[in-house]
């Protein structure tokens, strides 16, 4: 199963909207087909490790998720797997989504093949957290990302914030990038930094296209910022759009309430257009808020080795803060490493 989780993770840059999944099929205690599922619309993993295998009758498959009985961009596995003439197939999760469920697993079971399931379990979640969340909350998988000083400054009083990190971590967030279906900023961010939140590592091949997004509640934006006027996708969430906007910009209107929009109904939206994943890199009122309401499932956060002072600076979190302990927004560390010069520490919200 291990062997079916690394081949499930070559996968990572081209299957969304479909998971990682990896299979390998073992004979006599010796691996005699492996197969992985590359990008949706071709083969799934069991179907590329069944296609290399000469004979699998008696054999066992190891399959990292469950699988399909549905007719998708493919046919369904369960009954190629079943047909195969398999004595077992050992399966390290259940397909969340509710088009399989469980289903997969029984359909083969019925087919007279032993099934053994739950092994590796974690690390099979783990590795497709994203479709997970996203097939069991028909939301997107959100993952806070921000740069910041050891005094938590995500930029200057003067809101100069490029560059905190160094060249290191600036890449390793560009990889994040790479791995999610889109990206989501504030007008704040806009305004400051004039970004422009393209995927420009070029290791995506998925289907899905890259998608950004703002969220403004006011109308201080320019139809000239970088992101509406290069030509690439943008979604503008906004109560009032600036006038002359580019064609390329998808203007989704919706009302602010004290200067701010729902962010549940702008992560809604983003998962009706196909947005699993989603990498929200500030700024800070936006960190807040989606902090304040629990909207998040991952954060990776960069801490430079420098401190900036300014108590009007923005931090990750800003606003009224708690005025007791027992009221803090608490999480759970999951590493520290150092990329570069700098530290990346990654956490995962408690939910
Ligand atoms: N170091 C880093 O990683 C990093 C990353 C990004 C940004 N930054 C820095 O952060 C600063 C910008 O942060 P910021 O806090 O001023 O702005 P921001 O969070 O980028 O944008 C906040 C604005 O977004 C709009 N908005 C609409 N709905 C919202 C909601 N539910 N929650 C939050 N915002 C909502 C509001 O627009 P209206 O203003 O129209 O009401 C709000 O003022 C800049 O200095 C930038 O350089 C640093
Ligand atoms: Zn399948």
């Amino acid at each position: 199963m291990r062997r079916a989780l690394e081949l499930a993770e070559r996968g990572r840059y081209g299957v969304s909207p479909n998971p990682m999944v990896g299979c390998v099929i073992v004979r006599d205690g010796a691996i005699v087909a492996e197969g992985w599922h590359r990008r949706a619309g071709e083969a799934h993993a069991e179907i590329d490790a069944l296609q290399e295998c000469d004979d699998p009758h008696g054999a066992t498959m190891f399959v990292s998720l469950e699988p399909c009985c549905h007719t998708g961009r493919t046919g369904p596995c369960s009954e190629a797997v079943a047909a195969a003439g398999l004595a077992r197939l050992v399966v390290a999760m259940r397909d969340p989504h509710e088009i399989v469920d469980g289903r997969g697993i029984a359909a083969i079971r019925a087919a007279g093949v032993e099934v053994t399931e739950g092994v590796l379990e974690s690390e099979a979640r783990r590795l497709n957290e994203k479709f997970t969340w996203a097939a069991t909350n028909k939301l997107p998988f959100v993952l806070l990302k921000a740069a910041m000083t050891l005094d938590g400054k995500l930029a200057t009083v003067a809101r100069e914030s490029q560059w905190i990190t160094a060249e290191a971590a600036r890449e390793k967030s560009l990889a994040l990038r790479e791995e999610y279906d889109a990206i989501l900023i504030g007008s704040g961010t806009v305004v400051a930094d004039n970004p422009g939140l393209t995927r420009r590592l070029g290791w995506n091949q998925s289907i899905t296209p890259w998608t950004r997004a703002v969220v403004d509640a006011g109308d201080a934006l320019s139809p000239h910022a970088q992101l509406f006027s290069d030509g690439g996708r943008t979604i503008l969430f906004t109560p009032k759009a600036p006038d002359d906007l580019p064609s390329n910009v998808d203007v989704v209107p919706m009302q602010a309430v004290n200067g701010r929009l729902d962010l549940v109904a702008v992560l809604r939206e983003l998962y009706r257009r196909g947005v699993q994943s989603l990498i929200v890199e500030g700024g800070s009122l936006l960190h807040s808020d989606l902090i304040r309401r629990g909207l998040w499932q991952k954060m990776v956060v960069f801490v430079a080795p420098a401190v900036i002072g300014g108590a009007d600076a923005p931090s990750i979190f800003s606003g009224e803060g708690v005025s007791r302990l027992t009221d803090a927004y608490r999480f759970r560390f999951d590493r520290a490493e150092l990329v570069g010069t700098d530290l990346m520490i990654t956490a995962y919200n408690k939910s």
